[in-house]
């Protein structure tokens, strides 16, 4: 806690360096879900010959650069983070590595259709719905294929579910809730709403609030969401381009360039900003009390 203790006092006296440092690590996935545009993306990058993927040296490199900024959590990003492979290395050196630099916290994201790497503190797996959802935003059998990988994993850390609502799952906040509470190997879930593009999927400001009510009430009734409440207040925020807390977290994407906040920063996604994220950021940043207990126990922690 001292790290973390220590980064907040230095952010107080206007110091701008990050506390997490998210590693988008490449774009490939085996996936092609229709809220997420990093596949198209992929398809970009690589006709137009820009690099796809950051290099086990490079990663290793700025994990380096980043601790000596102050950065005392790891997130790898993808992309399929479990298909990254660089030299006969995996997601599991990158982890290692992450550790051996010294971050307290190392955590990655994945749709959960691989084996699970097991050296982390945290691991983010997408859930976006019941089965039938799940697979209609995502691909036939992947919710099975998710909950077989769970069922198999061994792991002493925290794993967590990662919702993104929209337009297609919006009815199914409670049902997937249940899922989350009766998985054993789940410690909860986090709500976000869908950050544009696409825009076709998007949700009004309505629907935003009344989604938020409803996660407000499970929460009360003791489902374990892990959005903060003050967090789960700031969803119904949608225009961050002022208000993004941009240098609580440095992105590095495949290219190799770094970005405060996130690799949307400065778009016209910022005011439609879904991200959770975001808003337990802007509350750790301001000192909530409240915010910083919450989000601790899971994401300022280490396993070991
Ligand atoms: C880009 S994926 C990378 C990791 C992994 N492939 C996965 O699906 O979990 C990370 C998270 O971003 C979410 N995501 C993708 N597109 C999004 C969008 N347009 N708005 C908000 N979240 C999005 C995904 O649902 C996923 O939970
Ligand atoms: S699995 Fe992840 S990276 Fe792949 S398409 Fe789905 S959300 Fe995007």
């Amino acid at each position: 806690m001292f790290g973390y203790a220590k980064w907040w006092l230095k952010s107080m006296f206007g110091s701008k360096a990050p506390l997490v440092n998210t590693m988008i690590i490449h774009y490939a996935c085996n996936l092609r879900c229709k809220h997420c545009s990093i596949h198209s993306g992929y398809a970009e990058a690589e006709a137009k010959q820009i690099k796809t993927k950051l290099t086990y040296d490079e990663i290793v490199d700025d994990l380096k650069l980043q601790f000596r900024r102050g950065a005392r959590i790891a997130y790898y990003e993808g992309g399929e983070t479990t298909m990254w492979s660089d030299n006969g290395k995996d997601l599991g050196d990158i982890i290692k590595a992450a550790k051996d630099a010294g971050y307290t916290n190392v955590g990655y994201t994945t749709n959960g259709t691989n084996k699970f790497f097991t050296g982390s503190d945290v691991i983010s797996v997408s859930l976006d719905g019941p089965r039938e959802i799940h697979d209609m935003i995502r691909g036939d059998g992947v919710f099975d294929e998710l909950m077989k990988n769970l069922d198999a994993v061994d792991f002493s850390g925290s794993i967590y579910a990662n919702m993104v609502l929209q337009k297609d799952n919006l009815e199914h906040i409670e049902e997937t809730a249940k899922i989350v509470k009766e998985n054993k190997k789940l410690a909860g879930i986090i709500f976000n709403f869908i950050t544009p593009p696409p825009s076709s999927l998007a949700l009004t400001l309505e629907e935003k609030k009344k989604a938020i009510a409803e996660i407000r009430e499970l929460k009360k009734q003791g489902y374990p969401i892990l959005n903060s409440k003050k967090g789960l207040e700031l969803l119904a925020e949608e225009d961050w381009s002022k208000k993004c807390p941009y240098h609580v977290t440095v992105f590095i994407i495949p290219d190799g360039s770094h970005h405060n906040g996130c690799p949307m920063a400065g778009t016209p996604s910022c005011k439609e900003c879904g991200f959770a994220a975001v808003r337990e950021y802007y509350l750790i940043k301001r000192g909530s009390i409240s915010t910083i207990n919450e989000m601790s126990s899971i994401f300022a922690m280490s396993k070991k």
